[in-house]
């Protein structure tokens, strides 16, 4: 997959000691099929040689204002671009941005570009937190620039921890697919469940099942690609956290519903990806069960249908989505969830495919509405499914 296919970016690098990371974010720009000029400060050229840009993009790097001959590269560059990202961006660029300066090439650049502008600062803590520094931020989110926090760990050798670390290379290409993208969520809050839950038996048994995470974590971060704000509240996930969203974590059913509860006001759209669990144990145990005396059977009871629980909580104009996967009558299951649940879309699959359900890279769903609507959709992977069904979810908000 070539997400960034066709994509032009200008990534500006300034002179910081984060900048040996940037050779990593040009790398990834690139294999994701991105045309990318590297126009860095001569600060920057002090820390990481042009010629490593040169090798990892496969174009020249741009360094200089008044090369002879390129007198116009800036505006070319900056005109041209789809994006423009500065990581590093040290205190000096910030400060230099939020003045207009135009005194070296990455600054006339962000003058002269119209495109979307995502800059990571990152500097020594000390520095990030001087109220000059914080308020040139400021200022460069009030012109319209996305500017990322940078992150809090480990800073220059002999400098400790704090906020200031640039986020790693794979988190500032997300932050990069998000301004590439048509924003078509922007201004919409999207709840998303991913994963299963856990009841628990005892201290440290419990009952769950096989949902790893996958497609409600493909849900979550398609949905912050397209300009979302994300809330996910996720189960044990058997995969990464997403770059984006905003994480709640739960254990049990009870916890989960209680968490979609909480992030029902303002939503716009609820996708239950996750699989909670159904039943727990009628009576947990407050100590470890013995095996000695443990018992032969296991009293359950059932958990909260936190879908159905909803109903009396939703937001007028709520998209409601579920998920249902099922061993036997896919469809006639499926579409009993659908008006049992009051749901908008169901999304059902089948337990019994290899390709599809728990665990699986890809799915082969199908696609019920309250219409009467079936629509089988080919085996994809799971992420590209995100996309159909936030194209459903984006037709119906729409409608509303
Ligand atoms: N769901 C829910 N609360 C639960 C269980 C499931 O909100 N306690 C949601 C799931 O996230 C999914 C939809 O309901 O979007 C259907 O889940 P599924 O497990 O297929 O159905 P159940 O309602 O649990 O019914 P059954 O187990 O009988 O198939």
């Amino acid at each position: 997959m070539r997400p960034f296919g066709g994509a032009r970016i200008v990534l500006g690098v300034s002179g910081g000691i984060a900048a040996y990371k940037s050779g990593w974010v040009a790398r990834l720009l690139a294999a994701a099929g991105a045309e990318v000029d590297v126009v860095m400060t001569r600060a920057a050229t002090e820390f990481i040689a042009p010629l490593t840009f040169e090798a990892l993009t496969g174009r020249a790097v741009h360094t200089d204002l008044f090369s002879p001959g390129r007198a116009l590269d800036h505006i070319h560059l900056a005109r041209d671009a789809d994006a423009l990202v500065i990581a590093p961006a040290t205190a000096d660029f910030l400060a230099r941005a939020a003045h207009g300066r135009a005194d070296d090439l990455l600054a006339a650049c962000l003058l002269a570009t119209t495109a979307p502008v995502l800059l990571f600062p990152a500097m020594n803590d000390a520095m990030w937190a001087h109220p000059q520094t914080q308020r040139n931020a400021a200022h460069l989110r009030d012109l319209g620039y996305t500017v990322v926090d940078p992150e809090v760990g480990a800073l220059a050798a002999g400098e400790g921890s704090g906020p200031g670390r640039m986020p790693e290379p794979e988190i500032i290409v997300a932050h990069v697919g998000r301004v590439l993208d048509d924003a078509s969520l922007r201004g919409r809050t999207v709840v998303v469940t991913a994963g299963p839950t856990r009841e628990r038996i005892d201290p440290v048994r419990f009952l769950s099942n096989r949902s790893s995470g996958k497609m409600g974590v493909a849900i979550a971060s398609a949905a912050w690609r397209r300009g979302a704000r994300v809330v996910l509240i996720a189960g044990p996930l058997e995969v990464a956290d997403p770059v984006g969203p905003s994480l709640v974590r739960v254990e049990t059913t009870d916890e989960m519903a209680e968490a979609v509860r909480q992030a029902m006001p303002g939503a716009h759209a609820l996708i239950m990806a996750a699989a909670p669990a159904d039943f727990g144990a009628a009576d947990p145990a407050a100590s470890k069960i013995k095996k000695a005396d443990g018992p032969a059977s296991i009293a359950l009871a059932a958990t909260t249908d936190i879908l159905a629980c909803t109903v009396r909580h939703r937001p007028p104009g709520l998209v409601t989505v579920g998920f249902a996967l099922e061993t036997d009558h896919l469809l006639e299951s499926a579409r009993a969830k659908l008006a049992d649940k009051q749901l908008d879309l169901i999304v059902a699959n089948s337990a019994n495919e290899p390709d599809a359900g728990f665990g699986a890279d890809t799915n082969r769903v199908t696609i019920l509405a309250p219409d009467g609507s079936a629509d089988p959709i080919p085996v994809m992977s799971k992420t590209s499914l995100a996309d159909v069904i936030l194209d459903r979810v984006e037709a119906l908000l729409r409608a509303r």
